[in-house]
């Protein structure tokens, strides 16, 4: 569909959005059309799922409205005008598309999201569980000035904002344990999975994968100790097109803030939402584990562990399990 034609369906799902009848002169009026190409949105609309009664001498009413759509995200979206919102129903994996499209040249902010992945990826090689109808799986194309050892700060600031997005869409104390696992109860809600092309001072693009588990009512076994979803934790369901939008809405916000106060403030508010550090913890990292006390995260992202030795070094990738509840020493 052209981006032109999406986005006055965006529009006039933002202008019925509030569930009041809106004029067909009003409509036409804001997107510029006439009443026969108005006719022909709705319609457009109808086909995608919406159900919009006209009411007659009143104009157009939202009666239905599909739970996971892009008209419906570029709808909440404070920046969504001319975004590229690609949806699909299935894909590999959306980072694996994200990845080939900003080799074509998609631009920053361009947003890669389905309903479901048959090979969604997770962090360390790992799959992602990508069942349709339940969770978020988007992925995020960047184009950032930063140089490729600061690409850690990206994770971060993916972290934050989900965690941010997930707190305002549901209500939860969501925390993230280092890197970039969002949890809830000690259990995990969502992760981020960040790929990049770069050269040796420049990143050229990078793609932040974000998995939210949203409507998961049950995890297959293996997951069942380690996962949690919105829906259990609130035994209520969001619609996932409001998750996605508060997502996008928080990485737009986070990424103002880096450029205008620096990766510092990123920094912050990562410890403020974090639960590793301060913490006995054992590390996994490249084929190597060690026990120690996380004290901190550096400028590049690194976890900072003060071993049992007394030593001090610095993680870049791994699993990190704290030992004991905070605080006890
Ligand atoms: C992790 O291991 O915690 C990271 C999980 C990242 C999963 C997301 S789902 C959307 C995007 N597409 C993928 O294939 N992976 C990421």
């Amino acid at each position: 569909m052209k981006k032109t034609e999406e986005a006055d369906l965006s529009r006039i799902i933002g202008a019925l959005g509030s569930g009041s009848t809106v004029s067909g002169q009003r409509l036409g009026g804001e997107l510029g059309v006439s009443r026969a190409a108005l006719w022909k949105k709705i319609n457009s609309l109808r086909a995608k799922g919406y159900e919009i009664r006209a009411v007659p001498g009143k104009g157009y009413r939202l009666v239905f409205a599909p739970e996971f759509s892009s008209e419906g995200i570029r709808s909440l979206l404070k920046a969504g005008k001319g975004r590229e919102i690609l949806f699909l129903q299935k894909t590999k994996s959306t980072n694996e598309l994200a990845m080939e499209i900003a080799s074509g040249g998609a631009p920053h902010g361009s947003v890669v999201i389905a309903d479901s992945q048959t090979g969604g990826k997770g962090r360390l090689g790992r799959k992602w569980h990508s069942p349709p109808g339940v969770n978020v799986y988007m992925s995020v194309i960047l184009r950032p000035e930063l140089p490729p050892r600061q690409a850690a700060l990206l994770t971060l600031l993916s972290a934050v904002s989900s965690a941010n997005a997930l707190r305002k869409a549901s209500g939860l104390e969501v925390a993230i344990k280092w890197p970039n696992d969002l949890i809830v109860g000690g259990r995990k809600l969502g992760g981020i999975l960040l790929e990049m092309r770069s050269e040796p001072d420049r990143i050229i693009h990078a793609v932040v994968g974000i998995g939210i588990n949203v409507n998961e009512s049950r995890f297959p076994a293996e997951l069942a100790e380690t996962a949690t979803s919105v829906f259990k934790e609130t035994g209520s369901r969001l619609r996932r097109t409001d998750v996605a939008a508060h997502v996008v809405n928080e990485l737009d916000a986070w990424l103002s803030v880096m450029k205008e106060k620096g990766g510092q403030a990123v920094i912050d508010e990562w410890k403020r939402l974090d639960e590793t550090l301060g913490r006995q913890v054992r590390v996994v990292s490249g084929g190597e584990t060690l026990a120690g006390l996380a004290e901190d995260i550096d400028g590049e992202g690194r976890l900072v562990v003060r071993t049992q030795e007394g030593k001090t070094r610095l993680i870049s990738s791994g699993d990190v399990w704290p030992l004991r509840p905070p605080h006890s020493s």
